[in-house]
């Protein structure tokens, strides 16, 4: 379906200035559809002036169509809708005498020019389903009423508001209810929605009568600097939108205000009960600080259990046992390093650069404080989510651990000097991690796949099993040892990184 800009500006000839102010038009006209109780069809001459361009079409929420079929981008000849003609050349609200019956159903027609800047740039049809007539009640000729200082304003070329912000949350409809106000900002009418929205946030006298200013900042609970776009709000002089929050409620408040025929005439305040939607997303910033909080504890409670299980290791005597029980305070402390980042991170991804230097730093500290050997980042990890960090942290314990306790260790426990080197290289969705030390290398007979002590068990399990990677331990030429990792992983964003799958070869 062609946009409103493309019919506008190719086939009708408006200009830009035009077309922008049919879209402030557009933003705002289901609520003069839904006080009409009728569909609104927009209409700009076609750019030769043959006929009549339909860009844009609404129905009312509050009543049944009177357009069943899409319209927008059909033609009529010129002549063949002489109340459009008659809107534009006399530049006035015109209606016509006999509803039409064409569809099946009684249809009455009026049209609406639309003015800006002095020129009549097109014309809005506003047309009623006339079958389902009743009688009309108090609320249906309180909404006729404004719907007509509406459709005023826009022939006078002051309505859409100029200047306007578009609202990120959605404004508050007619529907969601609407107070009438007079010239002196005392309420005529108020739709039984309306008032429900007043009874929640604590009133209990009546509204219609009542100044809305004073009595909206009495109700209001939050005294102070906000209570001045409160009472512009609430008293209908300024076209703006505001939020009142009293007994425990909390109601969006929309005003605009009315000028027919250059006379101020009042104003009507759309507004909306947004209670639950405020309490909703309060929750979701506490649960945001509560996982945070529970973080926090989880680390504190590992390095609780990493402190127990230290103390114990100095009891032991057995060097093996003391050796086994500090390999299992490292791997704790490493999955601790990671909730301590997550218990400061806003969601659940934490930058890993920074947890590898620390579970680096422990492993030269704790692991081997003999060994003289600093392992050396380079590369970028980048962001991970915490479901890949934990893991992956425990991944780079185990291995810094062997290089050091292995490669730069004679078996006599003499400490070797060397270089111990991680790379990270993060493309196309996929993370590659390399160990590499110059130290030792590794026994003849080694074989990665079937080695049954638990490190490099547990590093297999990790990579493999749960982060669906790769692994690959190789001699390093010229001796040493290098450790591959392939691990797929997303952006923080959840999309794969380079726009390539996850495991997609680079
Ligand atoms: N970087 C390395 N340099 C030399 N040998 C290594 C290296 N990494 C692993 N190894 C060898 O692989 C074996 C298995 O390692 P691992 O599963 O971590 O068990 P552990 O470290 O408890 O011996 C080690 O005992 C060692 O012989
Ligand atoms: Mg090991």
């Amino acid at each position: 379906m062609p946009t409103l800009t493309d019919l506008a500006l190719r086939q009708a000839g408006l200009t830009e200035a035009d077309v922008d102010w049919l879209h402030m038009l557009l933003s705002d006209w289901q609520l003069l559809a839904d006080l009409s109780f009728a569909d609104l069809v927009l209409w700009a001459q076609v750019r030769d002036g043959s006929g009549w361009l339909a860009l844009a079409q609404i129905r009312p929420v509050t009543a049944p169509t009177a357009i069943a079929d899409d319209i927008v981008g059909a033609v009529h000849p010129g002549g063949a809708r002489p109340f459009l003609d008659v809107a534009m050349e006399e530049r006035r609200i015109c209606r016509e005498g006999d509803p039409e019956w064409t569809t099946g159903v009684p249809v009455r027609h009026e049209t609406i020019p639309v003015t800006h800047e002095d020129r009549v740039i097109a014309v809005i049809e506003r047309s009623t389903n006339l079958s389902a007539a009743r009688t009309p009640s108090r609320m249906d000729l309180a909404y006729l009423r404004a719907a007509d200082d509406l459709a005023q304003m826009v022939a006078a070329g002051i309505f859409p508001l100029p200047g306007e912000q578009p609202t990120l949350v959605r404004s508050p409809r007619v529907g969601d209810g609407l107070l009438r106000l007079g010239r002196s900002g005392r309420v005529t009418y108020a739709s039984p929605n309306g008032l429900s929205a007043y009874r929640r946030l604590g009133l209990t006298a009546d509204l219609v009568g009542a100044e809305l200013g004073p009595l909206t900042a009495r109700l209001s609970a939050s005294g102070g600097p906000r209570d001045d776009s409160l009472m512009l709000t609430a008293s209908g002089r300024a076209h703006m939108e505001t939020e009142v929050e009293g007994n425990g409620s909390v109601v969006q408040l929309r005003a605009i205000p009315l000028v027919v025929g250059g006379v101020r005439s009042g104003a009507l305040i759309l507004l909306r009960d947004v209670t639950e939607l405020r309490h909703r997303e309060r929750e979701l910033i506490t649960k945001d600080a509560t996982i945070r909080e529970i973080h926090h504890r989880v680390k504190n409670n590992l390095q609780t259990v990493a402190a127990l299980l230290r103390l114990q290791a100095r009891r032991l005597k057995a060097a093996e046992a003391r050796a086994a029980l500090q390999e299992a305070v490292r791997r704790v402390g490493s999955i601790a390093i990671v909730h301590e980042t997550l218990s400061h991170a806003p969601d659940e991804v934490v930058d890993f650069d920074d947890i590898a230097g620390r579970v680096a730093m422990m492993a030269a500290e704790v692991a081997a404080p003999e060994a003289r050997v600093k392992p050396g980042l380079s590369g970028e990890f980048g962001l991970l989510p915490a479901s890949v960090a934990t893991p992956l942290a425990l991944v780079l314990t185990e291995l810094l651990q062997n290089a050091l306790q292995h490669g730069f260790t004679r078996p006599t426990g003499t400490a070797l000097g060397g270089k111990l080197e991680v790379t990270a290289n993060r493309l196309n969705g996929q993370l590659t991690v390399t160990v590499t030390d110059n130290g030792v290398g590794l026994p003849e007979d080694f074989d990665v796949n079937s080695t049954a002590s638990l490190g490099l068990q547990i590093v297999r399990t990790l990579v493999v099993a749960e982060l669906g990677g790769r692994l690959e331990v190789s001699p390093q030429p010229g001796g040493g040892t290098r450790v591959l990792v392939e691990i797929p992983v997303q952006t923080a964003t959840g999309t794969p990184d380079g726009g390539a799958g996850p495991g997609t070869p680079a």
